[in-house]
């Protein structure tokens, strides 16, 4: 989603800069309009555009503006279309305050028309934009930053972050079930959607709570307050990312490098676990009378693999349940139930609204997240993290299989053991089946150059992989693609099987392979091309990625992903779609 940055410095170092290099760290949020203001010596200055970050500062030369204190946001469009008078920031009619904002001001239309009748001038089609007139209203009557904000987030309902910018050099900041998180370097402080925004400068970072207000320059530091005003601490924390996790290396695009990743990032998600919290996710596990697990996404991918291996190895009823669905099937929550949360960013609207369903329900609330501060890991019950850094790219692949040997890890604790799960044999085999990654370029470059249509077959634990490799190859390279039980072929897709289709079957050697064997059969006589994804050749198919042999089929998951992964990447380049960033998409969906 938006990504908003604001940045005080009181060493008279020009912002513009630092504001552009952050926002384009964080980019991968949303990313279809740029905008920058700057306290200069003549009043605040804005410059906004359509485009990509790098865009935008080339048309407008963003870097270049005069100021030491500036705010700047990435836009993905929500209210309003994507124009440059909707692009953030946004000014009140005195052109004193400007605001940027990510999330949505539910009850915006009443408030313009309350403030257009008292002599407000609206912009924007945004709903962004009544924050900037509410403020400047209070502000000015008041003539008190604390108060302007108090009153104007006691005004605006729905999930915001913003942060407004006064012309005495001063930031004010609030949050409502959006992140923000801020900066503390030496001459400069930073309030910012994600650590990316300023883990350059530094490490140390407050991250702001619900219905938190901070109030930031340069003379007096950091005023933290409630929504009711009352003072609240919140100490800085050290950031465990390292910038040099956020860069791309060799490679030439974040995607690829975080596929390749997944070398190290098995293991590190299972094993930097804290041993307490482990004992007590599976306690809860174990305790509970049902398991309800959700994501969005690839996390609903893991969500589905989990409730098959939790419901095998734990004997008991585990439910997977799409995030965005939870809140019409909430009927059989009780305090006996324990919700699993499973999001990369700990940030999807959709699964925080279940949670505080379920919560509300008197669930108990576990979560798996890979962003260690985000908003889910802070109201869970007992939180882990997949320690996979910073996932940069839109598509998830490392996250992924971070949540899977997480989950197969505390599964296989709470069991007592029964799965045997070795996070580091794992990574070894999915080292080995990365090694065929040139081998997958070359298949895409010879053989899939005109393709519009992909089929994934799986049964079993394989059938949510068809999923996930669908998804990818849709998210990837706006390919139409689906995923399917394979048993279900005969049942209607079959009549979609002709000579133009592909067909990725995933058929290790476990007790799906004969079934998924037949399937191939009935595809393969209707002239469809097919690539295996085994650990047996077959005749049947004309392409094939060899992945080793495993001693338990809960392991297959982990490496049949791996080259869906990779043939999306590079079917993205086939089709001159930027991977890192994928039309329409944000990689933390902040909004319902
Ligand atoms: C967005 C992304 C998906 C991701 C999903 C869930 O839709 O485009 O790639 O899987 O959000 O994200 P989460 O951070 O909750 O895992």
């Amino acid at each position: 989603m938006c990504s908003i940055i604001g940045i005080v410095t009181n060493n008279h170092a020009q912002v513009a800069p630092k504001l552009v290099k952050s926002l384009s760290r964080m980019e991968y949020r949303g990313y279809d309009s740029v905008g920058l203001a700057t306290i200069t010596n003549t009043g605040i200055s804005v410059k906004k555009g359509v485009g990509k970050v790098s865009q935008v500062n080339g048309y407008l030369n963003l870097a270049s503006m005069e100021g030491f204190v500036g705010i700047g946001h990435t836009r993905w469009a929500t209210h309003g279309g994507v124009t440059d008078h909707n692009a953030h920031p946004h000014s009140c009619c005195t052109n004193d305050i400007a605001v940027v904002h990510n999330g949505i001001i539910e009850n915006y239309q009443s408030l313009k028309q309350e403030l257009t009748k008292t002599g407000h001038t609206f912009r924007s089609e945004t709903d962004t934009e009544v924050i900037a007139h509410l403020l400047e209203q209070f502000y000015h009557n008041t003539g008190s930053i604390k108060k302007a904000m108090m009153e104007t987030v006691s005004r605006i309902q729905g999930s915001f972050a913003f942060v407004a910018m006064f012309m005495d050099n001063t930031l004010a900041c609030a949050r409502l079930d959006e992140p923000l998180v801020i900066g503390i370097a030496d001459g400069a402080c930073y309030a910012s959607s994600d650590v990316l925004g300023f883990l350059e400068y530094t490490d140390q970072a407050i991250f702001l709570d619900n219905r938190d207000i901070a109030i930031i320059d340069s003379t007096n530091g950091i005023d933290i307050f409630n929504f009711e005003g009352e003072k609240v601490v919140r100490n800085p924390t050290k950031v465990a990312w390292e910038l040099a996790d956020a860069n791309k290396g060799k490679f030439a695009h974040y995607t690829i490098k975080e596929i390749f990743e997944q070398r190290e990032t098995i293991r590190s998600s299972v094993t930097a676990q804290d041993a307490f919290s482990l004992k007590r996710f599976c306690d809860l596990l174990l305790d509970a009378r049902k398991v309800i697990i959700t994501g969005s996404g690839t996390s609903y991918h893991t969500s589905l693999i989990a409730s098959m291996v939790g419901s095998r190895y734990l004997k008991k009823h585990f439910e997977p349940v799409m995030a965005s669905e939870f809140r019409y099937n909430i009927d059989s929550i009780d305090s006996d139930t324990t919700l699993v949360a499973i999001s990369q960013s700990g940030e999807t609207a959709d699964v925080l609204n279940a949670v505080k369903l379920a919560k509300n329900a008197g669930a108990k609330i576990l979560s798996i997240v890979n962003v260690p501060s985000s908003s889910l890991a802070r109201i869970a019950d007992v939180s882990l993290c997949t320690n996979c850094g910073p996932e940069i790219g839109v598509a998830a692949t490392k996250s992924f299989t971070g949540q899977l040997a997480l989950v197969y890890a505390t599964i296989d604790r709470a069991s007592g053991g029964k799965i045997g799960f070795d996070a580091a044999a794992a990574s070894d085999a999915v080292a080995r089946v990365l090694q065929n990654s040139l081998k997958v370029e070359a298949l895409v470059k010879d053989k899939m150059a005109r393709v519009n249509d992909i089929y994934l077959l799986g049964r079993s634990l394989h059938f949510p992989i068809a999923l996930e490799g669908a998804l990818k190859m849709k998210e990837l390279a706006y390919i139409h693609a689906e995923g399917m039980p394979a048993g279900e072929l005969k049942h209607g897709p079959l009549a979609l099987m002709d000579k133009n289709v592909y067909v990725f079957v995933l058929n290790p050697s476990d007790k799906t392979y004969t079934d998924t064997l037949g399937s191939v059969h009935e595809v393969k006589a209707r002239g469809a091309k097919i690539i295996g994804i085994s650990d047996v050749s077959s005749d049947l198919y004309d392409a094939m990625i060899k992945i080793p042999k495993m001693d338990s089929d809960i392991l297959y998951p982990l490496l049949e992903v791996i080259p869906l992964q990779i043939f999306s990447y590079h079917l993205a380049l086939q089709n001159n779609v930027d991977p890192d960033f994928p039309r329409n998409l944000a990689k933390s969906v902040t909004v319902r």
